[in-house]
């Protein structure tokens, strides 16, 4: 016992001498210009209750200067084990309230490959499109946090993506479908309910062949819907009720979850036509 405690010790004090990392256990600190860019992202926020509809909602970035000087222990950030860069940061909830656009330092931690900022009040500011500055994000949440105007094309940028949810959101227009997807063909998850999308589906989402689950309720589409997409060899999760106009038929086998409008369910009926005139 008292040996092995004094080995820890020696040890501990070679580490202490040698300022090199001791264990594997022991990563990096955060660096300091992506702990500033934090904390300028905070302050460019103001704290309000009424921001965040979640009921387990708290400000999680007020903590963070009680948390220490490394930000890789702060809530809702996660880091690289290796090189210290923060990769992950999750606001998701946290009565966030003001506008955010492209100056804003969020941008320059590109490292990030998952960012969660669901469920707070960006007060109806455009989506950044210094987004498009964070080419590692396989993850982007920015459901229900009150963003309106037109999604930036930046995003398609984000080749990267598995998970896109910009759903729910008031007044948030999507002109160009097209071009959003075109070159997010990693996606796995797509929800966009409320978006106002108001153009067919194009055909190029054939090509996200990893979809497992697809939310374009109440998105205006037209047209019919495209049988390819009962096609989408992973697709598991399809949500297009909602969309007035929108014709189609369901195919005679298929065994996804569909969500249709309410009133053509049961789905027994497989091959009736649903028009909604
Ligand atoms: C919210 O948006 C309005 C209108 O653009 C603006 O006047 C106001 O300063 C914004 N408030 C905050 C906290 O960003
Ligand atoms: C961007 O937001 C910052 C505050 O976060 C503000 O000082 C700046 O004027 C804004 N820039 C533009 C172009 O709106
Ligand atoms: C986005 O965040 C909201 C709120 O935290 C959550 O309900 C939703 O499931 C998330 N979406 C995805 C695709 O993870
Ligand atoms: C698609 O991605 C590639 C590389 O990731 C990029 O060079 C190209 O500009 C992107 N195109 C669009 C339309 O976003
Ligand atoms: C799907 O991707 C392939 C190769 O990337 C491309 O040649 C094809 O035109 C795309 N399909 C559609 C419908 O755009």
């Amino acid at each position: 016992m008292g040996c092995s405690l004094a080995l820890t010790l020696v040890s501990f004090l070679i580490c202490l001498f040698q300022f090199t990392p001791c264990a594997s256990s022991v990563h990096p600190l955060c660096r300091s210009d992506e702990r500033l860019a934090l904390l300028l992202f905070k302050d460019s926020l103001s704290v309000n209750k009424e921001a965040s509809a979640d009921p387990f909602a708290y400000p999680k970035a007020d903590g963070w200067k009680f948390q220490g000087v490394d930000c890789c222990y702060w809530d809702g950030i996660e880091c690289d084990h290796n090189t210290g860069r923060v990769t992950a940061l999750d606001l998701s909830s946290s009565c966030l309230y003001g506008s955010i656009n492209s100056t804003s330092s969020l941008f320059r931690l590109v490292h990030l490959r998952k960012l969660n900022l669901a469920d707070n009040d960006f007060n109806s500011s455009e989506i950044p499109s210094g987004l498009g500055n964070l080419l590692m994000l396989t993850y982007l949440n920015l459901s229900n946090s009150v963003f309106s105007g037109e999604i930036p094309l930046q995003i398609s940028w984000l080749s990267r993506l598995t998970s896109l949810d910009l759903s729910n959101e008031v007044d948030l227009e999507c002109p160009d479908f097209r071009s959003l997807i075109q070159n997010l063909t990693s996606l796995k998850h797509l929800h966009l309910s409320r978006v106002i999308v108001s153009s067919p589906l194009p055909s190029i989402l054939v090509n996200l062949s990893s979809l497992s689950t697809l939310d374009l309720s109440h998105c205006g589409l037209l047209g019919e819907l495209p049988t390819y997409i009962f096609q989408l060899p992973n697709i598991q999760f399809l949500d297009v009720s909602n969309n007035l106009h929108l014709t189609g038929t369901l195919p005679a086998t298929f065994s996804i979850l569909i969500h249709w409008n309410s009133w053509m369910l049961p789905l027994a009926n497989s091959e009736d036509r649903c028009h909604r005139r």
